[in-house]
């Protein structure tokens, strides 16, 4: 019966790969470890690179809890690149640096152990976190060269990372050294290819790359992520509880931004940070369009904090408040990167602002949706757990330029009613910033965020639109057929890189997934020359699973093949579904045809799902298509 019933999923299973549109009639995300709001803590990179030492973490970790910063949320305490002897010869079990990293100290020569080291941490009442890559070799390995802290040995001694040994690591990591969080670098399966100098010398074995940065079609897309699934599954079995948190660090290739949700807690959306403000401002740019990725339990990551590095150090306060307030308006991890024993008081205030970091560590989970963008100005609202209807938002006003400039907040930004008085409360200042029916004008000074609560009443009666609520919404089948590279990022020159070698371009797949109030191409959303400021844009071929709340009443969207379509050709035909069960369709609609609307009665319904249908191939592109309006009543 067991294995009849086996084989029975089994087949359900391999019908629906086959037939990726099928409704499942239940939320499909199955969370990697357990971050119901965005991960918090302190990482070692970006204030120490390799120059890690025991005592250096410890004190930042000192740092943490008597400032209050553990008590604002900030738990994590992440040991990054540079904490590894060697793998021992024999049985592989990795060895520390004991010269770092004393407590570790716990036998001869060849036995040493992390767990006095966590207990340690574990006594202050926060979590403990380490480092590793999915290869063989490690980043510092590759770009560290000169470093006096990288592992030692044969080249096997020296192949510190999980290829191979995933099972025997996450056992010693999480079982024996009692470890609460890991991030998974990716240099092993980039940066060791035959055309290196420290491969080319045998120093480490070659590893033909896999992952191509700059190329997603020269990546391994499927490779890579069965790679980290590999791992997902080694970190159930270790600790079947699910308590601990999985940092997927692929920096933005072989599409992790779209699956990462699928094998990470947490997954980077970019390359490296750096304490430069352009840097920054690419690094947000990467998850600001993200918005239906991330939710409880999956965090799209722009990397850790530079407050307190660089032009964010205490003589740029107002840089670093900027920086602060985007990650909080992402919904983004929030990892401390600086020598906390070295922070100013004013920095330290920065970081623990309770009424910043509780918007990023709101409950419902929404990434901020951008509602206006141009390149110098930004808007983002994130819907709050206690808004919609006529509850609370954050929204950011965003200053990307150099000089003064000026923003205008208007009610329809916030989806909130014109005609009624909206409070703002300023966020930095704790304290009410007055109220305005309509529109307010703000005064920028260069680089400066402004992060705000609004309350107000919201645009519709009842209910709330789709867009406004992203972490309820999960990306079943996003529609790509081919990957493209997300060119909506600013081009920061990176600070490694330099003009005169072609620069480092953004290279992101990820363009043409569903976005909020806006086509996957960053169009407005449009049906037959009917402009819709609120809904999604999506591809066809999608399914999106939405969760309702209970009460709701109704489902209404205004649908049809967007004007700003590639394939214009192809109809498409839009099916709403409730828990499994069809509700609602439309027959095939082509471009420049009218929108229909599809709605439907909602009474009992937990979970809809959102079908966009293509029929036939269109040689033009992919076909675009809008649920204008999508709304739940
Ligand atoms: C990079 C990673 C950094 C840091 C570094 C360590 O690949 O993005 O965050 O972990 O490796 O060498």
């Amino acid at each position: 019966m067991k294995l009849l019933a086996l084989a029975l999923a089994a087949t359900l299973t391999a019908a629906h790969a086959q037939q990726p549109l099928a409704p499942t009639g239940r939320w499909s995300h199955q969370p990697v470890g357990t971050a119901p709001t965005p991960p918090m803590g302190w990482s070692s990179w970006n204030a120490f690179r390799v120059d890690i030492t025991e005592q250096k973490v410890l004190d930042s970790a000192r740092v943490i809890v008597d400032s209050g910063l553990a008590g604002a949320g900030y738990r994590s305490i992440n040991v990054d690149d540079g904490w590894w002897l060697k793998r021992r010869t024999g049985d592989g079990r990795m060895l520390v640096r004991t010269g770092l990293f004393p407590s570790a100290a716990t036998g001869g020569a060849n036995v040493s152990s992390l767990r006095p080291f966590t207990d340690k941490i574990h006594a202050m009442g926060l979590k403990a976190g380490l480092y590793t890559d999915i290869g063989r070799n490690a980043c510092s390995q590759a770009y560290d060269a000169d470093s006096p802290n990288l592992p030692e040995g044969t080249q096997a001694e020296r192949e510190v990372g999980l290829m191979g040994f995933v099972d025997r690591d996450i056992a010693l990591y999480f079982n024996e050294w009692n470890f609460d969080y890991l991030k998974v670098d990716g240099c092993g399966l980039s940066s060791y290819g035959r055309d290196r100098p420290h491969v080319a010398s045998g120093q480490y074995r070659e590893f033909t790359p896999t992952l191509v940065e700059g190329s997603v079609n020269q990546s391994d897309v499927a490779g890579t992520k069965k790679l980290y699934e590999g791992l997902k599954q080694a970190l159930r079995r270790a600790r079947p509880s699910n308590d601990y948190v999985l940092s997927v660090c692929l920096w933005g290739t072989a599409n992790v931004r779209s699956w990462g949700q699928e094998e990470g807690t947490m997954w980077r959306t970019s390359r490296d940070i750096a304490n430069t403000f352009s840097q920054m401002v690419h690094n947000f740019d990467t998850v600001a369009t993200r918005e239906f990725y991330a939710g409880p339990g999956r965090w799209n990551d722009p990397d850790m904090l530079e407050v307190g590095n660089g032009d964010f150090d205490g003589g740029h306060l107002l840089e670093a408040r900027t920086h602060m307030s985007l990650w909080a308006i992402a919904a983004a991890p929030l990892m401390i990167g600086t020598d906390l024993s070295r922070a100013s008081p004013a920095i330290i205030d920065i970081l623990k602002a309770p009424e910043v970091v509780a918007i990023n560590q709101d409950p419902a989970g929404h990434q901020g949706v951008i509602a206006y963008a141009d390149s110098d100005r930004e808007i983002l609202v994130k819907t709050l757990a206690d808004g919609p209807n006529g509850g609370r938002k954050a929204v950011l006003l965003f200053n990307r330029t150099s000089q003064p400039t000026k923003i205008t907040l208007t009610a329809e930004h916030l989806k909130m009613a014109a005609g009624a008085p909206i409070a703002l409360r300023d966020a930095w200042a704790r304290a009410d910033a007055g109220s305005f029916t309509g529109s307010k004008v703000f005064e920028l000074q260069p680089r400066e965020a402004l992060l705000f609560t609004a309350t107000g009443k919201h645009v519709l009666p009842r209910g709330y639109y789709v867009s406004e609520r992203p972490a309820d919404l999960y990306v079943a089948r996003d529609g790509i057929r081919a990957l493209e590279q997300d060119p909506v990022v600013y081009r920061a020159l990176a600070s490694w890189s330099a003009t005169d070698n072609g620069g480092t371009r953004p290279a992101y797949a990820g363009w043409g997934a569903p976005r909020a109030d806006s086509t996957p191409y960053d169009q407005a959303l449009s049906v037959r020359r009917q402009a819709f400021r609120h809904g999604i844009g999506v591809l066809a071929d999608s399914r999106l699973q939405v969760k309702v709340p209970a009460g709701a009443r109704r489902f209404v969207a205004s649908v049809g093949v967007d004007d700003s379509t590639r394939g214009m050709t192809a109809a498409v035909s839009f099916e709403l579904w409730g828990d499994g069960r069809r509700l609602a369709s439309t027959p095939p609609m082509k471009f420049n045809q009218p929108a229909r609307e599809l709605s439907a009665d909602l009474h009992g319904v937990q979970l809809i799902e959102l079908i966009a249908r293509q029929h036939g191939a269109d040689t033009a592109g992919p076909v675009v298509v809008t649920w204008g309006e999508a709304r739940v009543e």
